[in-house]
C-alpha cells in the first residue's frame, strides 16, 4: 500500500509502529531509506558466509519480516531457526503473514529486544532498528548480542547515522530530502514524518557504533556500506 500517512497536516503526532505504519511500511521504507534494498543483499551474502549449521539467525526489530525472508532465502546451512522480534503486534502479525509459505523454518515473537535471551546464534540483524532504543541502553544491548553469538558469528547493523562535521550533515540531509523528493514525497510530507520522529528516532555518528560494537568485544568491526546518511556495520566476534 501506497505511504501517505503524512499526506495530511493533521498527522503531525508522535511516531508510532501502529497498524497505520505497518499498512504501508514496504512502501515507506523503499521510498525513504537509501541502500535499503542493497542491505537486504548484504543480509543474504551474510548468512551464507557466516551462518552455520544447527544455530540460530536473530532479526531483531523485524518489521513486516523483510530481513528475515532475506536470511531464509538465502540459508544454505541446516536446521537452523530464524527468531524473528518485534515488540509492535500489528508487525508482527504482518511479519506472520508475510512470511507463511515461504519460509518454515521461523518464530515470529511480540517482545521487547533488550528483554529477550540471544543463544546460539551465528547471524543476528539489527535493520534499522537501533535507532530507535534509548541511547543509554544501545551497549547493554550490543553486549547482550554479543554474548549470545557463537565464536566467529556475525552482527549486522544498518542505521541511519549523522556527521559530526555540520558542513558535511547538512550536505547529505539535503541528498536525503532529494532522495525523499524523488521517489514521490512532498515537502509537506517530509517535514511532517521529520517533525513525527523527533526524539523517538537518535542517530549515532559511524565513530559511535564503532566503539561501540569495539566496547562489546567484537574482533572485526567494518562500515561496509554507505549510502548518504544510512550506514551498515558488520561486527564479527
Ligand atoms: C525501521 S523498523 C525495522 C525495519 C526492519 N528491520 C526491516 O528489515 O525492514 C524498526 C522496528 O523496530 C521495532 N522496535 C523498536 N524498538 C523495539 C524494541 N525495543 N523491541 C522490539 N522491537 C522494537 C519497531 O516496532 C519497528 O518495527
Amino acid at each position: 500500500m501506497r505511504d501517505k500517512l503524512f499526506s495530511k497536516k493533521n498527522n503531525l503526532t508522535n511516531f508510532k509502529f501502529n497498524k497505520s505504519v505497518a499498512d504501508v511500511f514496504d512502501d515507506m521504507v523503499k521510498r525513504s531509506v537509501p541502500g535499503y534494498q542493497s542491505m537486504l543483499e548484504l543480509i543474504g551474502l551474510s548468512v551464507r558466509e557466516y551462518g552455520k549449521d544447527n544455530t540460530n539467525y536473530f532479526d531483531l526489530g523485524a518489521s513486516t519480516g523483510a530481513s528475515s525472508l532475506a536470511l531464509g532465502l538465502n540459508n544454505i546451512h541446516i536446521n537452523n531457526n530464524i527468531i524473528a522480534i518485534d515488540n509492535s503486534k500489528e508487525m508482527t502479525k504482518k511479519c506472520k503473514k508475510n512470511l507463511q509459505n515461504k519460509i518454515d523454518n521461523i518464530s515470529v515473537i511480540c517482545a521487547d529486544i533488550q528483554d529477550i535471551k540471544i543463544t546460539n546464534a551465528t547471524v543476528t540483524v539489527l535493520n534499522l532498528t537501533l535507532q530507535f532504543i534509548e541511547p543509554s541502553k544501545r551497549q547493554k544491548l550490543i553486549d547482550n548480542i554479543y554474548k549470545g553469538l557463537n565464536s566467529k558469528g556475525v552482527l549486522i547493523i544498518f542505521e541511519k547515522i549523522h556527521f559530526d562535521n555540520k558542513i558535511k550533515q547538512e550536505q547529505i540531509t539535503k541528498l536525503h530530502l532529494d532522495f525523499k523528493l524523488a521517489n514521490g514525497y512532498s515537502k509537506l510530507e517530509i517535514g511532517a514524518k521529520r517533525k513525527a520522529l523527533e526524539n523517538i528516532l537518535i542517530t549515532d555518528t559511524k565513530k559511535t557504533h564503532c566503539n561501540r560494537l569495539k566496547k562489546a568485544g567484537f574482533k572485526n568491526i567494518t562500515c561496509c556500506f554507505q549510502y548518504l546518511n544510512f550506514a551498515s556495520f558488520l561486527a564479527v566476534k
